[in-house]
């Protein structure tokens, strides 16, 4: 069964895949009404179930719009509202689901939860975002990234702040895609070594650099992503916002970088944090052609989760 689990533990041509059919999708698509069905409906008569654990603005609505373009129909339900909230097993609720549903989409908090929802389903499970990694942001932000400057191989992508979910999969998709990875960061706040280790082991150059400045020269891709994420304690709010206010990405961070680079944010954003409105805002921003390629890139992940 195809679950879209991780981006590690996805094959790198079922990827590629993925990627070319998301671009081909979107094409196909150009001028249409949102509301439109596409011209093939690959998903027609299936249904798909969208669980929250955790709040969300992008990954709801990417995924439901998409599977309605497909001609399938959702189910959107918050982990609280479920009985899986009030103490029913994970595996029993993953085996009740799969008399219901054709696929599984969840957002989670930790992992674990995910793993056990795939092994005890009888259809395919996707990772909306858990505490440790967040595929699907990744999946569109390389189509992003090849939409605007071509393939996304041998290029240097950097991470700016905390190493965190988001970043993880970043850095296994350095390593299915090879791209290198440079991290710059508070040593508090560092990917954990097993993400860096799996793209080392795939031939990605991974760096560590502290100064901000010498991290973005020659890169082809800045990202920032929020200094306190969904699972980071409100309480550790201050001291984080003093650990990265070096990394800041500002208009000169980006001049230092040059004019090739783009600048990512999977957003939320916090405007004049992690970034400031005139990056977000300016040239070299791609953020909402990242929102938008949610949708696309997912579509391309249920149709390979279906073989539809
Ligand atoms: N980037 C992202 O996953 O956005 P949401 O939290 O709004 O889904």
């Amino acid at each position: 069964m195809n679950h879209f689990l991780d981006i590690h533990k996805t094959d790198p041509a079922d990827l590629r895949g993925m990627i070319d059919q998301a671009h081909a999708m979107k094409q196909a698509r150009q001028g249409r009404p949102k509301g439109t069905p596409d011209d093939e409906l690959p998903l027609a008569g299936r249904m798909v179930a969208l669980i929250f654990e955790k709040p969300s603005t992008r990954t709801r609505l990417s995924f439901d719009v998409g599977v309605r373009q497909m001609g399938g129909q959702t189910m959107v339900l918050s982990g609280n509202d479920m009985q899986l909230g009030h103490g029913e097993t994970i595996a029993d609720t993953a085996r009740v689901l799969s008399r219901y549903v054709d696929l599984i989409m969840i957002r989670t908090f930790d992992e674990s939860v995910l793993y056990e929802m795939a092994e005890y389903a009888d259809v395919p499970v996707i990772n909306g975002l858990t505490d440790r990694t967040h595929p699907c942001q990744i999946m569109a932000d390389i189509q992003t990234y090849e939409e605007h400057r071509g393939p996304i191989a041998g290029k240097k992508v950097v991470w700016t702040g905390d190493g965190n979910n988001v970043c993880a999969s970043f850095l296994h998709a350095a390593g299915q895609f090879g791209f290198d990875f440079t991290f710059t960061g508070p040593p508090q706040l560092d990917p954990e070594t097993e993400f860096m280790d799996f793209a080392r082991a795939k031939g990605s150059k991974v760096e560590i650099e502290r100064d901000a400045f010498k991290a973005v020269q020659g890169a082809d891709i800045i990202v920032a992503d929020t200094w306190v994420s969904m699972h980071d304690a409100q309480s550790s709010r201050e001291r984080r916002h003093n650990m990265l206010r070096p990394y800041q990405v500002n208009d000169a961070l980006m001049a230092a970088a040059g004019d090739q680079a783009v600048f990512m944010h999977c957003l939320p954003a916090h405007r004049g944090e992690e970034v400031t409105s005139s990056v977000m805002d300016g040239p070299q921003s791609v953020i909402f052609d990242e929102a938008e390629n949610r949708l696309h890139a997912q579509k391309a992940v249920m149709r390979w989760c279906l073989g539809a």
